[in-house]
């Protein structure tokens, strides 16, 4: 048979070739924009350098056990250092957009009080250096390193205290940064963080709080994002755009019917209704409250107008289906089904192979929300990417994932659902929080002991992708 290692260099194979015309009716609509993610503590490493502040996951990757590896992001892959070959390397894909997040430590050390030029500064460069390649900078304000200081004298979300200093902060950057960026995400899947670090103590900072807590916190975590959204507004240049970007518990109807349809948009709603909900229609619904009963989040009328303030897209990370669901005479209206162990998923266990996930998501927000702009903030997969012995990656597991649920979102688009973008997790294989380095989701490998970057056969499917505007198929 034919043996990886007698193909001489499969991505030139792939290149060499201007890209084949799209099948008639898989293209995405003219001007979608193809992008790539990745967020500071994940990919910049030089945790030490230029003033920067620790973080809370400074602290929590020293904690023994934490992280499955023992690995930590001191390091990671050096962007701080090596953003203008990495920004080389989204310029090969063709991107025409990169989703980063500016790492609060590095711009005010101690989360409040005296910003660091220096930390900014590098934001400035990247910045700089995106355009010049004709790349559009989208950045994040929060992908969870939280000054260690807020978290040592507010208790860190616990306390609407640092909500407010967040509002400072992103006043700041927004004063700073937008002369050259167009689009703003507020903070990072609030729903993960709060819960992994405040309920569970899987991230940082650790904690296994009460539920009465973990609401609480995920209310503050939505004023945040409110401060931060009117912050932008009031400090941005004129015509930036913000909004969320959010894990969205994923629901789909496990059989396409009308009736479970109905309940899957019912079910989006209220397994939602603690973030997503809240954020885009400034109330609680009944049944969240009722459901949460004692353990119900105290809050001011005042807060949810900040909390609601309108946003100019959603953002949305997709990536598992969480929630197949049925139309039922119980309860609000809607019934989970138990997931078989049997599930397909990727090298992530979490990471279950359902396509359909990125057609239903949207197209069910964009109703339930009536926003006409939603973004997919983050998809991608995780694989053993073994490395052959000449050098190449062929990962057509990804491959694969990526095949199946850009055509998916192809058939979303071609319905009208107003999806505008997609961000692909993650240009490179970086430090994967709990799992330390060990779960590679990049397009391009690194090898974590020389920094050294290889492209994945993956690399040039999505190459290809984008240079036909179409789904790949
Ligand atoms: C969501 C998070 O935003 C990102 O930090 C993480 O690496 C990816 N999903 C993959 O798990």
């Amino acid at each position: 048979g034919l043996s990886a290692a007698a193909i001489a260099s499969p991505l030139a194979m792939v290149e060499a070739k201007p890209a084949a015309a799209p099948r008639s009716g898989s293209s995405f609509p003219p001007g979608f924009l193809w992008g790539t993610a990745t967020s500071s503590y994940q990919v910049e490493g030089a945790v030490e350098e230029d003033g920067r502040g620790g973080s809370i996951w400074d602290k929590f990757v020293r904690i023994p056990g934490k992280i499955e590896d023992g690995t930590n992001g001191d390091r990671a892959v050096e962007h701080y250092h090596r953003y203008k070959d990495d920004i080389a390397l989204i310029k090969e894909l063709g991107c025409k957009a990169y989703r980063f997040s500016v790492a609060w430590p590095r711009v005010f050390p101690d989360g409040d009080g005296k910003p660091n030029p220096r930390g900014l500064d590098f934001y400035n460069r990247l910045i700089d250096e995106l355009l010049k390649n004709g790349i559009e900078p989208w950045l994040t304000l929060y992908h969870w390193d939280l000054p260690q200081s807020l978290q040592d004298r507010f208790g860190g979300w616990r306390s609407t205290e640092t909500c407010k200093i967040f509002g400072d902060y992103s006043a700041y950057v927004a004063e700073h940064l937008t002369d050259r960026v167009r689009n703003v995400f507020t903070l990072n899947e609030s729903g993960r963080f709060v819960y992994f670090g405040y309920g569970i103590g899987i991230d940082a900072p650790g904690l296994t709080l009460p539920q009465a807590d973990v609401n609480q916190i995920r209310h503050n975590s939505a004023l945040a994002h409110g401060l931060a959204v009117q912050a932008v507004r009031a400090h941005g240049r004129r015509g930036t755009r913000v909004g969320p970007a959010e894990n969205i518990d994923a629901c789909i109807p496990a059989i396409d019917t009308p009736e479970n349809v109905r309940a899957t948009e019912i079910a989006l709603r209220e397994l939602n209704a603690g973030y997503l909900n809240v954020i885009m229609t400034g109330r609680y619904t009944d049944a969240f409250l009722k459901y949460a009963g004692a353990d119900a989040p105290k809050y001011t009328d005042a807060e949810l107008k900040v909390i609601g303030s309108p946003v100019d897209f959603l953002g949305l990370n997709i990536y598992a289906p969480q929630h197949y669901i049925v139309a039922s005479d119980q309860g609000a209206g809607f019934m989970p089904l138990p997931i078989p162990k049997s599930f397909p998923h990727m090298n992530s266990d979490w990471l279950r192979v359902g396509p359909e996930t990125i057609y239903w998501v949207p197209k069910l927000a964009a109703k339930i929300w009536k926003t006409d702009a939603i973004y997919i903030t983050e998809n991608g997969a995780s694989g053993e990417d073994q490395v052959t012995p000449d050098g190449k990656i062929y990962d057509t597991d990804r491959i694969m994932y990526l095949r199946n649920y850009l055509a998916q979102l192809q058939r979303a688009t071609a319905e009208g659902v107003p999806v505008r973008g997609y961000f692909l997790w993650s240009l490179l294989d970086n430090f994967e929080w709990v799992f330390g380095l060990n779960k590679r989701f990049g397009l391009y490998h690194v090898n974590f002991d020389t920094q050294v970057r290889t492209p994945k056969l993956s690399a040039s499917f999505y190459r290809n992708v984008i240079a036909r505007n179409a789904a790949g198929v």
